[in-house]
C-alpha cells in the first residue's frame, strides 16, 4: 500500500546559507520514498512583528504570503540552532507573526516537530525545549519521540552535496523524518475521523 504524502513546511532558524540546520533541512527533504513533501519556508524576508501591524494596510506583504503557506501545510517542521540558550530572534519573530492577528493563528492544530542542531555537545536543547513551550500556547501538537537535539554537529558532517553523510547521525534523522511523517498520519486521519463522525 502506498503511504499517504504529507505537505511540509519546514522552518529553520538560522539564516546563514552554510547552516547545518538548513543541511540537516536539506538532508531531510533528500529523504526518498518517505510520504514527506518538504517546502522550505523562508523567514528572513519577515520584518519585526509589530502589532500595530495586524489588520492594518501597513501590515508587510511578506506576511500574508507567509501565512499562506503556513496555512496549505499539513505539518510543521522546525530546523534551529540555539542562540544564547534560546530561539534565534528570526524563528521566534516568525512564530509571532504566524500567530497574529488574534483569533487567526495559521498554527492552530498544526503537527510540528522540532530539530535542533549545533556544534556544541547539548545539541541545542534550550531552543527546542523554548520552541516547544510555544507550541503548547499555539496548539500545535509536537511529535514527542524520537528527541532530536544532535550535537557535535559541524561541517563535516555533510559530504560534497551539502547532505548529511552515512553514519548514525544520518540513521537517527531517517528515523525522525520516517516517525514525523507517521506522526502527521496520525493526527491528519484522527481530525478527519472526527469530521467525518461529527457530520
Ligand atoms: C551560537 N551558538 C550556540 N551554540 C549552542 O549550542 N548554544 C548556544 O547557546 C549558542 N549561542 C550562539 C549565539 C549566537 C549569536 C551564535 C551566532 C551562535 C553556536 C551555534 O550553535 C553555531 O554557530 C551553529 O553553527 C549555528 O547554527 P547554523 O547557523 O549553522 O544552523
Amino acid at each position: 500500500m502506498t503511504q499517504p504524502r504529507h505537505k511540509i513546511a519546514i522552518l529553520v532558524g538560522s539564516l546563514r546559507e552554510g547552516s547545518i540546520n538548513r543541511k540537516i533541512a536539506r538532508s531531510i527533504c533528500a529523504i526518498r520514498n518517505d510520504g514527506l513533501e518538504c517546502e522550505m519556508v523562508g523567514i528572513g524576508d519577515l520584518p519585526l512583528y509589530n502589532q500595530d501591524y495586524d489588520n492594518s494596510p501597513d501590515e508587510p506583504e511578506s506576511y500574508a504570503r507567509f501565512r499562506e503557506r503556513i496555512r496549505a501545510a499539513d505539518g510543521i517542521l522546525f530546523c534551529t540552532p540555539e542562540y544564547n540558550r534560546s530561539v534565534p530572534g528570526a524563528l521566534k519573530n516568525a512564530v509571532d507573526v504566524g500567530s497574529r492577528p488574534y483569533g487567526s493563528s495559521v498554527w492552530n492544530g498544526k503537527p510540528a516537530a522540532i530539530v535542533s542542531a549545533s556544534p556544541g555537545s547539548i545539541g541545542g536543547f534550550g531552543a527546542n525545549h523554548q520552541l516547544r513551550q510555544a507550541c503548547v500556547f499555539l496548539n500545535m501538537p509536537v511529535m514527542q519521540q524520537p528527541e532530536a537535539y544532535l550535537g557535535h554537529v559541524n561541517d563535516d558532517s555533510f559530504g560534497e552535496n551539502g547532505l548529511l553523510k552515512d553514519g548514525p547521525l544520518k540513521q537517527l534523522v531517517e528515523k525522525l523524518a520516517h516517525a514525523f511523517h507517521d506522526w502527521v498520519d496520525t493526527i491528519v486521519e484522527a481530525r478527519a475521523h472526527l469530521a467525518a463522525r461529527r457530520g
